[in-house]
């Protein structure tokens, strides 16, 4: 299902929201950790992704509060939550990987904290629950999002906050690695030639720009002071530590097993070129913080 599922995406093909859904949660359920492990480094301002998030809620200490994390993986945005007998905080995850949700209940056994095997266009929650509701890089992945968005406002109460991360695709780096980018778009042209035309299969069109999402939030008159700001995060290292992140996207996943072997090859060649004498490799990719309030 998952090579076939992806195969569509690649090609250019629609995928209907069951399709797109199995889709996900194949990969998600064959690589739960994947996510932790890729943005847990440090942004532009020493924080992760993650941090960035928490930090963007400005959650009271004293008061009770709600959170729901929407494709919330395993979980690990509840790290940076100060969750402990004496808060009065409770989160409340959401995924439609059932190995996600299985590996974040092994992690995470505070009664403050709860997961739902759910899709997040149909969340299984009463109207204005959550004082915030939140998701790290999953967001543009939801089909439709139009619906999940509607969802998320509507089990936010009046006043709470709405904060995502996601890819700021539209946004360059301070440094690009100009010869690492190129040198990959090639290799994926190589093998899907109509790949860059339909990249952007996992999200809607309007996430590819600022203007985008600012139109696409328009239509929700309950949401006011949007605000987008953009980060840096360096996902620079060893070789091998690169080339497993770029070995995580998903356009890699789809390859026969024979492609992968062959890929391999041709991205290790590139990263021995791009590294230099000292074999690191510099790689930062943009992310942005959407953040606004519904009232
Ligand atoms: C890139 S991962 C991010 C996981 C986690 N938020 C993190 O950053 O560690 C995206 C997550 O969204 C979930 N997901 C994708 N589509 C979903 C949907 N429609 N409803 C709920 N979760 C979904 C996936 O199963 C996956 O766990």
């Amino acid at each position: 299902m998952l090579k076939n599922s992806l195969d569509v995406v690649v090609s250019g093909e629609v995928l209907t929201r069951d399709q797109h859904l199995d889709c996900m949660r194949d990969y998600h359920d064959q690589h739960s950790d994947w996510s932790e492990r890729y943005f847990s480094r440090p942004s532009e301002n020493g924080k992760s992704s993650y941090a960035v998030l928490n930090d963007s809620i400005g959650i009271p200490t004293h008061a009770d509060f709600q959170i729901l994390d929407l494709g919330c993986g395993i979980g690990t945005f509840c790290k940076y939550l100060d969750i402990n007998a004496g808060s009065k905080l409770v989160y409340t995850g959401v995924d439609i990987s059932g190995q996600c949700l299985k590996s974040a209940e092994q992690i995470f056994s505070s009664s403050q904290v709860s997961f739902k095997l759910s899709a997040a266009d149909q969340l299984p929650f009463d109207d204005e629950l959550f004082d915030a509701v939140v998701s790290h890089m999953a967001f543009t992945m939801f089909k439709p999002i139009p619906i999940a968005a509607k969802e998320a406002f509507r089990v936010l109460k009046h006043g709470g906050i709405f904060s995502v991360i996601l890819p700021a695709v539209w946004s360059r780096c301070s440094q690009p690695n100009t010869a690492l980018d190129s040198g990959i778009r090639v290799i994926i042209k190589d093998i899907f030639p109509n790949y860059a035309k339909n990249y952007g299969g996992f999200g809607e069109p309007e996430f590819f720009s600022k203007a985008g999402i600012e139109k696409f939030l328009s239509i929700y008159p309950e949401i006011s002071n949007l605000v987008i700001d953009e980060f840096e995060v360096d996902f620079s290292g060893s070789i091998d530590e690169v080339l497993w992140g770029i070995k995580t996207f998903y356009w890699y996943q789809i390859l026969s097993d024979d492609l992968k072997i062959s890929t391999e090859k041709r991205l290790i060649e590139l990263l021995h070129k791009v590294a230099g004498s000292y074999e690191k490799v510099h790689h930062s990719r943009k992310l942005a913080l959407l953040r606004c309030e519904k009232v």
